[in-house]
């Protein structure tokens, strides 16, 4: 192995990805956005007009399409199919859509397993909902990042306004709540802290005090 697995769970918008990046950029580690993976194949359904409640259909396109990653300037750009999908799957239709697809059995089993294919060597930071509880049990340092729904609400539109998008904080708080009620209710594998994970409250701190916590954390396992 050459490094650590680094699972990062919490609910919507709590700062995941952005702290993750950067913990494996000082790491040098790879990063992988489990949450692109779900968006991916909820965006290539929705293109395919395939209704969301068709838990078949959906299936047969997570086991049939490539989700790939790229590196791009601090971030990393996603592609389904070789297509670059990097915008488009963080558009409202998708986010509100992601949580019925990323509670169909056979979704979660598919991408499970190429998440877990992408840790097994270990040197890898990921977030999502449930690497910690689910997809990496054995995970050497679990972080569960969370925030008030004020805050979170207020950071997703802060990033909307940057790309253009203009839902209103209330509504945003609304789809945020919604989409945690859904993803801590579903049957296989809901958002839920694993019982080793360290939990931190990123509310009033920043990027950078989040991304030094976690350091921490790992610095003692290492
Ligand atoms: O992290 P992000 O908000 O992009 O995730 C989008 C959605 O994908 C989540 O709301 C959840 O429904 C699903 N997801 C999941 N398990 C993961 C990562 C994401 O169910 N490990």
């Amino acid at each position: 192995k050459n490094g650590l697995q680094v699972a990062i769970d919490g609910p919507a918008s709590a700062g995941k990805s952005t702290v993750a990046k950067l913990v494996a950029k000082q790491f040098g580690y790879i990063y992988c956005d489990t949450g692109a993976m779900y968006r991916a194949i909820t965006l290539k359904a929705i293109r395919a007009g395939i209704s969301l409640d068709n838990d078949s259909e959906i299936s047969k396109i997570a086991k049939t399409t490539s989700i790939t990653f790229a590196p791009d300037q601090g971030g990393q750009k996603v592609f389904i199919d070789g297509q670059e999908i990097t915008e488009a799957i963080r558009q409202e239709d998708v986010t509100n859509s992601v949580s019925a697809v990323a509670a169909i059995g056979e979704v979660r089993q598919e991408l499970s397993a190429q998440q877990q294919s992408i840790a097994k060597d270990g040197g890898i930071v990921m977030d999502g909902r449930d690497i910690g509880t689910a997809v990496l049990p054995k995970a050497e340092v679990k972080i569960f990042l969370i925030a008030s729904v004020a805050e979170r609400a207020q950071r997703r539109y802060k990033e909307n306004i940057q790309k253009g998008i203009n839902t209103p904080l209330d509504e945003l708080q609304l789809e945020i709540e919604a989409r945690d009620y859904k993803d801590s209710h579903r049957k296989i594998s809901p958002l839920t802290k694993a019982k080793d994970a360290v939990e931190i409250d990123t509310t009033s701190l920043s990027i950078q005090q989040v991304v030094s916590e976690i350091a921490k954390v790992i610095n003692q396992k290492l």
